[in-house]
């Protein structure tokens, strides 16, 4: 496991700036994140000052030349771009020309775009989450195959909320990719968790990501993934479980399977519990179509299962945008 670099504390004000930089390139290069959103305004300053290409060598050192991306790579599309943005930059500011920056992209240049990539988001801790994602937002017909901004602000507000799952069997429902689920697994220390979901392709994904991240059951927690169609999971099952709380993350888009999710969650909250009593259920949702979303809620209620929002300011750990509306609840008969 590599060691990631951690944001500055208070100190030395320009070193700090210069840490917190560094780490900001670095959580966003390795999770492909837009390269609008790059700090690329405080590089180009510092090139304009200093005329040297310390940084950029630095930057370069912890995204494209960093252990993790030997192992991991972001694609090869994302690392060309990337690397053509920062020679722009520097080119731009005619600071001192690097050979290992022109080097990387004729590494990058000569290697062979695949249908997957990895993504690693780095956590508090300094480790990081890889996953194999595809390239495409939507591919082999699901949305699965990629990590959603409403299991970004879930995995989030458990690291801020660990207690809710250290020692708890959790089930996950519709994991996709696993990012929610590993994270959990890597920080809160549930004592069990199941990770599950329906479509065939997304379970193979789910398992390697597992079993990439060290948790097939040599060093995490007792850790499963399962096959669990909201429409067909039965009392037995969910018994079997015995989870104490129940996790989901944008799993709220299709109007056509909203009734058998609410349904499967009145089956949670009503079958027969563990002795502590019946599971939480929090349930994290991207609210892109407000009627989809409220048709969800009313259902919610005509089954008679209430909810708290408990949408709150967490902790900002995973590069992603802000500025769409999620909302976490609570969910309770
Ligand atoms: C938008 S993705 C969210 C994935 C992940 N939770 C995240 O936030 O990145 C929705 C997930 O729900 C799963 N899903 C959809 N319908 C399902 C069903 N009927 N039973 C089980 N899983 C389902 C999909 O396969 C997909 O992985």
């Amino acid at each position: 496991m590599f060691r990631m670099m951690n944001a500055q504390q208070p100190g030395d004000q320009t070193a700090g700036n210069t840490t917190d930089i560094l780490h900001d390139f670095q959580v966003s290069f390795f999770a492909m994140r837009r390269l609008a959103t790059f700090p690329w305004t405080f590089l180009e300053k510092e090139l304009a000052n200093e005329k040297t290409s310390e940084l950029v060598s630095d930057i370069l050192k912890q995204t494209c030349l960093h252990p993790l991306c030997q192992k991991h790579p972001p694609s090869v599309k994302y690392r060309r771009l990337f690397l053509t943005e920062l020679i722009r930059r520097q080119e731009a500011a005619e600071a001192e020309p690097l050979d290992e920056l022109y080097d990387a992209l004729g590494q990058v240049l000569g290697a062979e775009e695949g249908a997957e990539c990895y993504k690693s988001y780095i956590l508090p801790c300094g480790g990081a989450v890889s996953l194999l994602e595809s390239v495409a937002v939507i591919s082999d017909g699901t949305t699965g195959l990629v990590t959603w901004e409403a299991g970004l602000y879930l995995a989030e507000w458990a690291l801020d909320n660990q207690q809710a799952f250290s020692g708890r069997t959790v089930l996950e429902l519709g994991s996709g990719v696993g990012l929610t689920g590993i994270t959990v697994c890597r920080s809160c220390g549930p004592s069990r968790f199941v990770f599950s979901d329906c479509h065939r392709s997304v379970l193979q994904k789910l398992r390697d990501n597992v079993r990439l991240n060290g948790l097939d059951g040599r060093t995490g927690p007792g850790v499963r993934v399962e096959e669990l169609d909201w429409g067909a999971a039965t009392e037995e099952r969910l018994r079997e479980i015995g989870a104490n709380i129940v996790i989901a993350a944008d799993v709220v888009y299709d109007p056509d399977v909203i009734g058998c999710l609410v349904k499967l969650l009145s089956r949670i909250l009503r079958g027969s519990s563990p002795p502590e009593g019946p599971p939480e259920v929090l349930i994290s949702s991207t609210i892109r179509n407000p009627d989809t979303y409220n048709c969800f809620k009313l259902q919610l209620e005509s089954a008679g299962i209430s909810h708290d929002v408990i949408t709150g300011p967490v902790s900002h750990v995973f590069p992603y945008n802000r500025v769409s509306a999620i909302e976490l609840i609570k969910l309770y008969i």
